[in-house]
Order: C-alpha cells, then sequence, then structure tokens
C-alpha cells in the first residue's frame, strides 16, 4: 500500500522576469515502510517538492496543479488548519538547515514536548515527559534525562540533528521527509545517523522521502530512486535497478560524477554534470 502519492505535480515561482517551473508535472509514491531517494543538482526541485508536500509554498511560489495524497486523502485540499495538524503529526520533516530548525531559546525536552502537545493530545504531562526522554534515548543521546533540560547550543552538531530526529519521529508519523539531514555532519556521524533512521524506520514502519545528493548515502538507504533535473524527473527505478543499469543520459552522468572509492576525494555535491548537455532533450520518466 502507499502511504503517499504525488500526482502530476506543479510547483512555480512567478516574479517579472517570468515564471520558474521548479517542479513540473512530477509523480511518484511511496510504500508503507520504504524509502524512496530523491536525487538530482542543486536548484533541480528536491526541496521544493518536499516543502509542497508539508504544505509550505508561499508566495511568490504556488502549487499550480496536480494531487498530494495521504494515505488517500488528498493534502491540496486542506485547510491551513488542517494542514497544520497533518505537519508534525502524520507527515513531518528534517530540514536541510538543522542548526536553524531547533529554536535556541528552548530547551531540547521542550521542544520534542511542544510536537507531543499539539499532536498526542490524549497524552498527559508526565506521559509526555516519558515520552520525550524515550524518543531521546531511541536517537541515542546520553543522559536523556539531563539532556532534557538542555538548550540546543549546548550539543554538538550530531546531537542535534539526532534531537531533530527525534523531534520528527516523536509523533511516530507516517512520513518523515528528511532533506539533506546527514549533509552537515562528517562521515562517521553521518553513517551512524542513517543507520539510526533505518533502524526507527524499521521498528515504526514508517515510509521516507529522503533527499540527498550523495549517491553513496541513496546507495545506503534507499529502496527506491527518483531522479530530478530541471524540475522534471527523468528516471525513476529500484535502487538495484538504477545503480546497476541507469538508463538515462542523466542519471547515466551523475553516477559518472562519483569519483572511484579509494582514489579521489569522495564528493557530496554533484556538481561534474555536463553543462552543454540538455537532458530534457531525451525520453522522460524512463522505466
Ligand atoms: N522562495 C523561492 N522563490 C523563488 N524561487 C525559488 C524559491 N525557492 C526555490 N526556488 C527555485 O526553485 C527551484 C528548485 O529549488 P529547490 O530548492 O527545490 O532545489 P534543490 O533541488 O533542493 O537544490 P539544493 O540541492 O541546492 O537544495 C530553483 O530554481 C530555485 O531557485
Ligand atoms: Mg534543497
Amino acid at each position: 500500500m502507499n502511504i503517499i502519492e504525488v500526482k502530476n505535480l506543479k510547483t512555480y515561482f512567478y516574479s517579472d522576469a517570468g515564471v520558474n517551473k521548479a517542479v513540473d508535472d512530477v509523480s511518484f509514491s511511496i510504500p508503507e515502510g520504504k524509502t524512496v531517494c530523491i536525487v538530482g543538482e542543486s536548484g533541480s526541485g528536491k526541496s521544493i517538492s518536499a516543502m509542497s508536500i508539508m504544505g509550505l509554498i508561499d508566495k511568490p511560489g504556488i502549487i499550480e496543479g496536480g494531487e498530494i495524497l495521504l494515505e488517500g486523502k488528498d493534502l491540496l485540499k486542506l485547510s491551513d488548519s488542517g494542514m497544520r495538524s497533518v505537519r508534525g503529526g502524520e507527515v513531518s520533516m528534517i530540514f536541510q538547515e538543522p542548526m536553524t530548525s531547533l529554536n535556541p531559546s528552548y530547551t531540547v525536552g521542550y521542544q520534542i514536548d511542544e510536537s507531543l502537545k499539539l499532536h498526542q493530545k490524549h497524552l498527559n504531562k508526565k506521559e509526555r515527559f516519558e515520552k520525550v526522554v524515550e524518543a531521546l534515548e531511541l536517537v541515542g543521546i546520553p543522559d536523556p534525562r539531563e539532556k532534557y533540560r538542555e538548550y540546543p547550543f549546548k550539543l554538538s552538531g550530531g546531537q542535534r540533528q539526532r534531537v531533530m530526529i527525534a523531534v520528527a519521529m516523536a509523533c511516530e508519523p507516517r512520513l518523515l521527509i528528511a532533506d539533506e539531514p546527514t549533509t552537515a555532519l562528517d562521515v562517521t556521524i553521518q553513517a551512524q545517523v542513517l543507520e539510526l533512521m533505518k533502524k526507527l524506520q524499521r521498528d515504526k514502519g514508517t515510509s521516507m522521502l529522503f533527499i540527498t545528493h550523495d549517491l553513496a548515502v541513496v546507495y545506503q538507504i534507499a529502496d527506491e530512486v527518483v531522479v530530478m533535473y530541471r524540475g522534471h524527473i527523468v528516471e525513476k527505478a529500484s535502487a538495484k535497478e538504477l545503480f546497476a543499469d541507469p538508463r538515462h543520459p542523466y542519471t547515466k552522468a551523475l553516477l559518472n560524477s562519483i569519483p572511484t572509492p579509494g582514489k579521489t576525494v569522495r564528493k557530496s555535491r554533484l556538481d561534474t554534470v555536463d553543462d552543454s548537455v540538455d537532458y530534457l532533450s531525451f525520453p522522460k520518466e524512463i522505466r
């Protein structure tokens, strides 16, 4: 069963210079408990696809068309307050800039508690406290009872990112969207955080939309891969198929842009794809 189905999504930005079709006729779905990765270069529309699902597109952006079905319910038809209760409840997101998404003025525990207050109204204060401690424990924060009262600046980058994951997972969302959640972390911590996300996903059966530039991360975490190029999907495939047999010239170019392990420094930015080729001139959505 698909938890989410995005159908023919179009999210455009208008300016005096014209229209920027940031997401143009994009369709994909995520089965229960599975991970779909969106890959593509900077500006290809990955974050805007995610923000569209979260109902966070603001002027000059507008969703021009399509459907976003969460277990059959079209999110694009919800009122603002309906969408607010979906956000952080059935769907939650770890944002691309983790350092700015925790509020520096509140303790770590308070921030997880706020989300529980909104979305798990049946819990009382004491039950919520235990849930927060459990969430911190689950993401591997040492001394969770003490850390409850710490402010974000007291934590390391890796710990802050774990707290972000704890905030996002505390409400046991059906869908977790993670936008480059590990890019700011060093490689060892990154591997730990990915392992952790996979474990939480296994335990809770959460579906995941994972956005990354890093094909090594895709290899580690994806069931299905969506390749975006200038607002379009150029190829969709299972992770296995994509790495073994990339079909679209753009996907091939992306895969060629990963240096061979051991030979060169590992790159996380896909910036070596040839700009002189118009990859949209090839057939789209191969497979
Ligand atoms: N607030 C905005 N106003 C106008 N245009 C925007 C806005 N946000 C994004 N865009 C445009 O939408 C397009 C897609 O941007 P998006 O942020 O989705 O890229 P991305 O694939 O996430 O890139 P990155 O890998 O750098 O995060 C880009 O052309 C970008 O300039
Ligand atoms: Mg982005």
